[in-house]
């Protein structure tokens, strides 16, 4: 293994054990090794199919019954997509995250993945900030149910407890984070004294605003990504290797110094 990257996981594992509250802000990159294509880079989903539509959540609102229709027969992109999910297991880096959580080095995990790989690793202290593919959510009163437990007889299906109707969890493009992820996201990135940039390219807001209130509070950023991202250079450190490695390799430090 190599000499740099010894050296940043010892430091890594370092300014971990000597923080208060660690938050883990995680992209697509994190299930990358879990066979789950990222969005950008040059075999990305948006890289090969394009991005989707910013209006898609409006046209959605327009017409709730035709989105379900649509949502029936998937576009190439969600084809893709949908079929490495239903493939996918957790990695060794999402088996790390939950093992540190377990330790006490990890505090929360926001996610931007909507994968449901850290709940199938045993991680608890979750935000998805994005949603949750196997969920669906009412538009009024934010309530989720897991797909296999909500019988759809009707389109666009509504909502038992308030009559709203009823989408999938996943947040679409153009729709507003619902309002107590978004505060949950607040509170960690308040509260968090260092935030492990994951896998993310950073670019998306409001996820990639959450780094750079911790760097404003004199909190560490440490980047584990194997290319550059734009908060690169204001990390304390970047540690260029899959996460499915450099996460595995930082608890092992983690276990020989003791913390708990
Ligand atoms: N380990 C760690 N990082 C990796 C790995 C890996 N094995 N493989 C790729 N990466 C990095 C890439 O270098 C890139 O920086 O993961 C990042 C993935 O970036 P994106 O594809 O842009 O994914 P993400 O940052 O999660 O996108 C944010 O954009 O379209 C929306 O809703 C979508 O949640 C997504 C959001």
């Amino acid at each position: 293994m190599n000499d740099e990257l010894d050296a940043a996981i010892d430091q890594a594992a370092a300014v971990i054990a000597a923080s208060r509250h660690v938050v883990a802000l995680v992209g697509a990159g994190m299930s990358a090794e879990s066979g789950i294509p990222t969005f950008r880079g040059k075999e990305g989903i948006w890289t090969k199919h394009g991005e989707p539509d910013l209006r898609d959540y409006d046209r959605f609102r327009e017409d709730p019954k035709g989105w379900w229709e649509q949502r029936m027969k998937p576009s190439p992109a969600m084809n893709e997509l949908a079929a490495a999910l239903a493939e996918a297991v957790p990695n060794e880096g999402h088996f790390a995250l939950k093992e540190m959580e377990d330790r006490g080095s990890l505090q929360a995990i926001i996610t931007q993945n909507i994968d449901n790989m850290h709940q199938i690793a045993g991680s608890t202290n979750i935000i998805e900030i994005h949603g949750n593919r196997t969920k669906l959510r009412c538009t009024v009163c934010s309530n989720r149910w897991p797909l296999d437990e909500f019988p759809i007889d009707e389109l666009p299906p509504s909502c038992p407890d308030c009559g709203g109707i009823v989408k999938g969890d996943t947040v679409m493009f153009g729709e507003p984070i619902p309002r107590e992820v978004l505060d949950e996201c607040i509170e960690q990135t308040a509260r968090c004294d260092c935030m492990l940039l994951i896998g993310t390219s950073a670019v998306v807001y409001p996820a990639a605003q959450f780094p750079v209130d911790v760097l404003r509070a004199g909190g560490a950023l440490i980047e584990i990504n194997p290319e550059d991202t734009p908060l690169s250079n204001v990390s304390q450190l970047v540690i260029r290797a899959g996460s499915g490695t450099a996460l595995p390799m930082i608890l092992e430090r983690l276990k020989e110094k003791g913390d708990s």
